[in-house]
């Protein structure tokens, strides 16, 4: 259980190991599992939380003993809150006939606490209502801080001292941003052990419970042909690809302060990198996986202006329809700088990496949506068949594509003879398309990571030492960036991006995929 001291708080002595119950475990009668929802009448609660909880609720991954409350200021009643909720909620898994009876009995589990974020009263009433619930079990709670960071302090701040668990586990998900660079992010981690444990905090990536995300660990260390080409030797440049087809619409306000490569590249794209990139660890265990993934990080060039480019969307009227600048958001300021698109290129100095590009791309209001992973191999030395291929040789290398959304896939591109008695070569691609191979519904990343947090599993969140070594490595660039001023390149609404996204390829001997 969670070490208090008299007045709740965890004591200040250095963060010993965190003793919790051993296995949890999800019929035991004896224990009970709170989750509650700091911020329930937000955007992420409604759209993403509630649905994740109900989707493992009705592939009975929930314990036995489990109730949702949601926490926020908005008044509202048990009732208005099932009201809100099951308006999001959704029968996606398969449309077994019970799935409406399987909504009422969730809503059921779920009620309403209106409270402020940085009163200690409140949180006392909330622990009240749990342990009403909780009935005298052992109390397992999971707070989820659904909640702009500015207030992420005083809610660990009131939970822990007011509500957290006192014979069970007390676990806290906190959402991004994990602070805006090196100093803040050491700062919120700092305040943040003030009240709790490393072990007791969940920082979130979504992006690590994608499923394909997951799946990149298995593809390279259980199938033999791939781990051994995983180096500079085989392979030419790594590209992580994240692209939207619209813009920051709704969410302005927020994106202003942080800019693509703060909301992608610094935590998504990275986080993808290391785990790509990473030597093989020890074990699945979640320590040795991320102590591998902090020693990628800390393997890293810090990253300069030299390697970056910036962007940003203008309107752009196309059959008709005039799609919005940015700047035309009523949240952000006309004279924005904020980069809503960014090329970089990253260099990782180790023995199995040395030389080779890893491009990273992310952009708002582009031509398509897409996340992707495109490992592009090197030549065959003295290939036979180069000729087939004229003067353009880089169409006859391997490509490696793992799609990581939309329409989940791993491809391989080979080079193939094109039946017939002449030797004509073409490329083609060996694919696994998830979804006519699998007839099971993909969860939702959110899904997963709720019920790692709730099991324990800590492999797919990021540690401390992870999030300070992602941060070194963007800080200095995005100080330069905003103390300068630095101007990004205008692209249209709905196209391609920058043009200087291809000259930053090209320098590095690249080409897009
Ligand atoms: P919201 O802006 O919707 O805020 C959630 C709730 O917090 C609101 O309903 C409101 O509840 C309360 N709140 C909002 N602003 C303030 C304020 N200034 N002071 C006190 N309380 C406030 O946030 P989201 O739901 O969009 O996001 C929640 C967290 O998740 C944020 O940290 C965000 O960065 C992160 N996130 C969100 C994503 C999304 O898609 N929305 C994606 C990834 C991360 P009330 O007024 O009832 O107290
Ligand atoms: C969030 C970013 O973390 O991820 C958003 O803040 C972005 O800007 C979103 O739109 C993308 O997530 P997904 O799962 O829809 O690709």
């Amino acid at each position: 259980p969670t070490k208090k001291s008299k007045d709740g708080l965890l004591s200040a002595s250095p963060p010993e190991e965190h003793k919790e119950p051993i296995g949890f475990h999800v019929n035991n009668d004896q224990s009970s599992v709170s989750i509650t929802v700091v911020g329930a009448s937000g955007d992420l609660a409604r759209k993403k939380i509630f649905p994740a909880l109900f989707a493992l609720y009705y592939e009975d991954c929930l314990p036995e003993n489990f109730s949702i409350f949601g926490y926020a200021r908005s008044k509202m009643t048990d009732a208005e809150l099932r009201n809100m909720v099951s308006k999001t909620l959704t029968c996606r898994i398969d449309k077994r006939e019970n799935c409406g009876e399987k909504m009422e009995q969730f809503l059921k589990r779920c009620f309403y606490h209106s409270g402020q974020y940085d009163s200690k009263e409140d949180f006392v009433e909330l622990d009240k209502k749990l342990k009403e619930l909780e009935a005298g079990r052992v109390s397992n709670r999971l707070f989820y801080l659904s909640i702009p960071p500015n207030i992420f302090i005083d809610a660990v701040r009131c939970a822990s001292v007011s509500a957290s668990s006192a014979n069970g586990w007390t676990r806290v998900i906190v959402e991004k941003p994990f602070g805006r660079d090196s100093e803040s992010s050491a700062a919120l981690t700092r305040s943040l052990k003030q009240y709790l444990q490393e072990d007791q905090i969940f920082r979130i990536d979504h992006y690590l419970g994608k499923e394909l995300v997951e799946n990149l660990s298995v593809l390279r260390f259980s199938n033999l042909i791939f781990e051994p080409l995983w180096s500079r030797q085989y392979i030419r440049n790594v590209q992580f690809i994240f692209s939207e087809d619209f813009g920051t619409e709704g969410r302005g306000g927020y994106f202003d302060n942080y800019g693509i490569i703060r909301d992608i590249m610094q935590n998504h794209l990275l986080q993808i990198l290391a785990l790509f990139a990473m030597e093989t660890p020890v074990s699945l265990d979640a320590e040795d996986i991320r102590n591998e993934k902090v020693k990628v990080l800390r393997s890293m060039r810090t990253l300069s202006m030299d390697d970056v480019v910036i962007g940003q969307y203008k309107s752009h009227t196309k059959g008709g329809i005039t799609y919005p600048a940015y700047t035309d958001d009523k949240t952000v300021p006309k004279d924005s700088l904020t980069p809503t698109f960014a090329g970089a290129a990253l260099f990782i100095d180790n023995a199995r990496w040395d030389g080779v590009p890893f491009l990273m791309k992310a952009g708002k209001a582009l031509h398509d949506r897409r996340a992707e992973i495109r490992v592009q191999f090197r030549h065959v030395p003295g290939n036979l068949y180069n000729r087939n291929f004229g003067t353009d040789l880089d169409r006859a290398t391997n490509e490696l594509v793992i799609r990581v959304q939309p329409d989940e896939a791993i491809y391989l591109k080979i080079n193939n003879k094109v039946p017939g008695l002449g030797m004509r070569l073409d490329r083609s691609n060996l694919n696994l398309l998830y979804k006519a191979r699998y007839s099971k519904e993909i969860p939702d990343a959110y899904e997963r990571l709720l019920l790692d947090a709730i099991e324990g599993e800590r492999r797919l969140f990021i540690r401390s030492d992870e999030l300070d070594a992602a941060w070194a490595l963007f800080t200095p660039l995005l100080k330069e960036l905003e103390d300068k001023r630095l101007i990004p390149e205008y692209y249209p609404y709905g196209s391609r991006g920058p043009v200087g996204a291809h000259y930053l390829a090209a320098k590095h001997n690249v080409k897009w995929g």
